[in-house]
């Protein structure tokens, strides 16, 4: 294997209190001083060294190279994994490559059609006012979680009733995508039996769904079909997991960072208050929401299949590498002042949604729900303000994403 200075890794905690007080600090600092670096992504209970790449045209590239596949990174296909854990970090679509990932993701977005999505919206409406009326009722006038008691809620139901989970399993749904999107704080065993249970409960849906048929993704999904081919129950409950994962830990935090993001640039927010029915308008803030602060920062890694030849860099052949997308989104030579929140930016080719055979499948119906989502807030509270000093609103500690603690708001 090809040794170089590269090899060191950088003194870069992604997930370290340091990088999480100001990120784009140190994606500015990458992109100018090691475009292609090493750095160690810190998940609290374990630590990792990896390549990642941050300029916007490298991030871009890297996402369409064939050298750089994703499939590789899981467990190889014989090694002894209990299923549980095999579903979770190699069967999902962002793990796939080549015809495999082509088979699955037609037949994945074959009930993700644009009329579902736009019947949605209307309830994403309904959804979001009912849960501003809690509100009011629970608190009166006292500071509120948004994060929490608002985004969370609304874009879990949502993708919940979209996929096809039943109220009654909805708190073990949740709990077990928590714990697969933070990782294990606690003991392993623990995380694993969450994990179990999350895989279990999938299971059951699956099969209640093939039993009784409904109007929802699960059901859309057994029975899509591609030249004869259908997905399998494995493939199925790695699906149904997938879609509730990918579907509203990421929204709940784009409409989060949304709101904070707003707060803290009056004068955009005020150019959306002067207009709030311009559908057009809010479409452009959020495209630059999922710019300035994407929730998600970068994807799940790639690994080189041969040694790749980068900067003046070797990435070993087996390496694995990140693109750092939120870093990309900053990129002087593609943005022009990329420091500047404008939420009328046009155009504005941000790689929040990835790019690729990869883009987001849920992309539009994240788009809508978060618009949604914000315009009935803005629209209900038009004296919303942060209850906090802007310096007290921290991200967490959690490498790849952009998420805040919570965002305390005094709803007005
Ligand atoms: C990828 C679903 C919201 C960012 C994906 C993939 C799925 C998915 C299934 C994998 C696609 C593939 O590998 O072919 C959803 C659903 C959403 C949603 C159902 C909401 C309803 C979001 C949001 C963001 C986001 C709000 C961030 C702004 C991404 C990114 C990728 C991705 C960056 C690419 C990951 C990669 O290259 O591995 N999404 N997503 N998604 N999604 Fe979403």
């Amino acid at each position: 294997m090809t040794v170089t200075p590269s090899a060191v890794t950088l003194p870069i905690v992604m997930g370290g209190p340091e990088f999480a007080a100001d990120p784009p600090a140190h994606y500015a600092w990458l992109r100018e001083h090691a475009p292609v670096g090493r750095v160690t992504l810190d998940f609290g209970a374990f630590a990792q060294d990896i390549w990642v790449v941050s300029r916007y045209a490298d991030c871009k590239a890297m996402l369409t190279d064939p050298r750089l596949l994703r499939s590789p990174y899981g467990p190889p296909p014989g090694a002894d994994v209990p299923e549980h854990m095999r579903l979770v970090s190699s069967a999902t679509l962002d793990m796939k490559d080549g015809d495999e990932h082509r088979r699955l993701r037609t037949l994945v977005a074959a009930p993700f059609t644009p009329k579902r999505i736009e019947r949605l919206g209307a309830q994403v409406r309904v959804l979001a006012e009912q849960r501003l009326d809690a509100l009011r009722e629970a608190g009166g006038q006292g500071p509120v979680d948004l994060r929490q008691e608002f985004a969370l809620p609304v874009t879990y139901t949502v993708i919940a009733d979209l996929v096809g989970v039943g109220v009654e399993d909805r708190a073990r749904f949740q709990q077990g995508v928590t714990a697969l999107m933070s990782g294990f704080s606690g003991s392993q065993e623990d995380w694993e039996a969450q994990i179990r249970d999350l895989v279990a409960v999938t299971r059951d849906l699956v099969a209640r769904k093939r039993a009784e048929p409904g109007d929802d993704l699960v059901t859309g999904l057994i029975e899509a079909e591609e030249a004869g081919d259908r997905l399998d129950d494995t493939e199925l409950v790695a699906m149904v997991f997938s879609l509730v994962t990918a579907g509203y830990e990421t929204t709940y935090n784009l409409i989060t960072n949304a709101v904070a993001t707003l707060l803290d640039h009056p004068d955009q927010l005020g150019l959306l208050r002067a207009a709030p029915d311009d559908t057009a308008l809010w479409r452009s803030a959020l495209e630059e929401v999922a710019r300035f602060v994407p929730p998600i920062t970068g994807t799940r890694p790639a690994t080189a299949v041969e040694d790749i030849e980068w900067h003046g860099q070797t990435v070993p052949a087996g390496a694995s590498v990140i693109p750092l997308l939120a870093a990309a989104n900053r990129d002087p030579e593609v943005f022009t002042e990329p420091d500047r929140f404008d939420i009328t930016r046009s155009p504005n080719p941000h790689l929040g949604f990835g790019h690729g055979v990869h883009f987001c499948l849920g992309a539009n119906l994240a788009r809508m729900e978060a618009r949604v989502a914000l315009q009935v807030l803005f629209e209900r509270h038009p004296g919303l303000t942060l209850a906090v000093d802007r310096g007290d609103l921290a991200l967490e500690e959690m490498p790849l994403w952009t998420r805040y603690r919570e965002l305390p708001v005094v709803l007005g």
